[in-house]
């Protein structure tokens, strides 16, 4: 049977996807809405930058050029990065751009039969016995459609493309009452920097939102109007945001991104000896729920048990996105080509169910989001004994306690036998 693999998107989870099914010899096809690569990086503030030390938003097989000195580059910085990136992994030319997707199919398989598996797929492979997805895509150029025909679709649409997320306003009540112009902080994002300028100049400016385009957004305001014009922030929720990676004067990857860190929490599926440990721990945990928000409902964060032959990447995050969508690339390259098999429905579905306990438990009122928070070395364990890989990245005792873990501790990972 033809295995056609399609990926939706082309921001950095899409090109992951490319090159790691492109590894294992699937030649997929890239669907992508804009004219080029990217995704949320095209189309920034002018202030934005990255605010995960690149070390730890890198490729692991591909680090930041030498040029780059900046610890937090900017946008345009990350998108010669990304740019770099796909012409070095010959990307571009399975991309097709001005395509938008706008609806698929699953055909094949009836939703009756589809309820009655115990296995993923009918088969815990990646690939059905009979399924195939229709993706019907719109061409911007021409307005015509086309249909597209899958084995295995990857969506790598991201959480903030296009769609922005604008309350329902009681009737007369809402922007068409005010005198004044109502934009959501993409089309801010999406106007040219001159032009963003101009807009907001000696405006009396109203941002909603207490998080980082909320004010990242203010803050320009404020450069742009000073005292004059101060703006006003309206925030339903106070959030704690870190001033810089150094809190407490100790760096960030220090205290979070190391196994000792993760031995101070509850994990999902932890035995009894890290159970304890945990309880033993937990009066060292301190300040960390706002970093666990979740709502999971894929295995491995990745598959949802009850629509076969399709992969999400990107959907929930963590503390350096590119990092793991990596891993979660890898995982589903090797997942493709057959090296593992899903466990049945039932035990992904309870694998789920633990992880959004673990979830709620750590995040309190802040659970709703979807972020691995910080058990991604504890997640990245599963994912590497699925592929059959040694989880364990660091020489010796106290490198694995302590040393934090990044992209590049999993440049060589190869299943165990293989790398004998
Ligand atoms: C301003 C900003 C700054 C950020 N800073 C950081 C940071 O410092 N550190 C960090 O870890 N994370 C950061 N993030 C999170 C960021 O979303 C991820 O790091 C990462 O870039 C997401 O990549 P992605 O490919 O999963 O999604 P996206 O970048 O959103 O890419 C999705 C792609 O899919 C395309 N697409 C969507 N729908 C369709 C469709 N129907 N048909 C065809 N194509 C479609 C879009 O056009 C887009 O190109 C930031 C996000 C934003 C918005
Ligand atoms: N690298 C960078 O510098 C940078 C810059 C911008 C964004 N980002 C990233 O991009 C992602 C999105 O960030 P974001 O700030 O755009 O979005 P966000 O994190 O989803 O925050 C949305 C904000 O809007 C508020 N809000 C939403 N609906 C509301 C309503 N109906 N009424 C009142 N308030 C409402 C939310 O309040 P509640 O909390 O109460 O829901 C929250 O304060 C994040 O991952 C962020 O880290 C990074």
């Amino acid at each position: 049977m033809a295995k056609r693999v399609a990926i939706i998107g082309a921001g950095i989870s899409g090109l992951l996807a490319c090159k790691y099914t492109l590894e294992k010899g699937f030649r997929p096809v890239v669907l992508e809405s804009k004219g080029g690569i990217g995704g949320v990086w095209a189309q920034t503030l002018e202030t934005t930058k990255l605010q995960t030390p690149k070390l730890v938003y890198e490729f692991s097989d591909f680090p930041w050029p030498s040029t780059v000195k900046e610890e937090f580059p900017n946008s345009n910085q990350i998108m010669e990065y990304l740019e770099l990136y796909a012409r070095k992994f010959d990307l571009l030319r399975h991309i097709k751009f001005n395509s938008k997707v706008i609806g698929i199919d699953y055909e094949g398989t009836s939703n009756d039969e589809i309820l009655s598996w115990s296995l993923w797929g009918g088969t815990g492979e990646a690939f059905g016995p009979r399924g195939k997805w229709n993706i019907t895509v719109q061409e911007a150029n021409t307005e015509s459609t086309q249909v597209y025909e899958a084995e295995f679709v990857i969506l790598c649409i991201g959480r903030y493309s296009d769609l922005p997320n604008i309350p329902v306003f009681p009737e007369n009540r809402g922007p068409e009452v005010f005198d004044g112009n109502v934009i959501h902080a993409m089309d801010y994002s999406a106007m040219d920097n001159a032009t963003a300028a101009e807009f907001i100049k000696g405006k009396r400016v109203t941002v909603v939102g207490f998080q980082k385009s909320a004010l990242d957004i203010a803050s320009e305001c404020a450069k742009a109007n000073g005292v004059k014009h101060p703006c006003t922030v309206l925030y339903r929720t106070e959030h704690w945001s870190m001033p810089n990676y150094l809190p407490w004067g100790v760096p960030l990857a220090l205290l979070y991104l190391n196994r000792f860190s993760e031995f101070m929490i509850h994990k999902p599926g932890e035995g009894f000896l890290l159970f304890l440990l945990a309880t033993l721990l937990s009066p060292l945990v301190f300040g960390i729920s706002s970093l666990y928000n979740s709502i999971v409902c894929y295995c491995r964060e990745c598959i949802h048990p009850r629509i076969p032959q399709l992969a999400i990447i990107g959907y929930s995050e963590s503390l350096a996105n590119l990092y793991t969508s990596e891993m979660r690339c890898r995982w589903l390259a090797h997942l493709l080509d057959g090296s593992f098999k899903l466990p049945c429905i039932s035990d992904m579905e309870k694998d789920i169910a633990r992880w959004e306990n673990f979830m709620k438990r750590y995040s309190g009122r802040y659970f709703r989001g979807s972020c691995l928070g910080v058990v991604h070395i504890w997640y990245n364990d599963q994912l590497c004994k699925d592929m059959g890989c040694n989880p364990k990245r660091k020489n010796g005792l106290l490198g694995e306690l302590f040393e934090p873990y990044g992209p590049a501790d999993y440049r060589d990972l190869s299943p165990i036998e293989s790398s004998k």
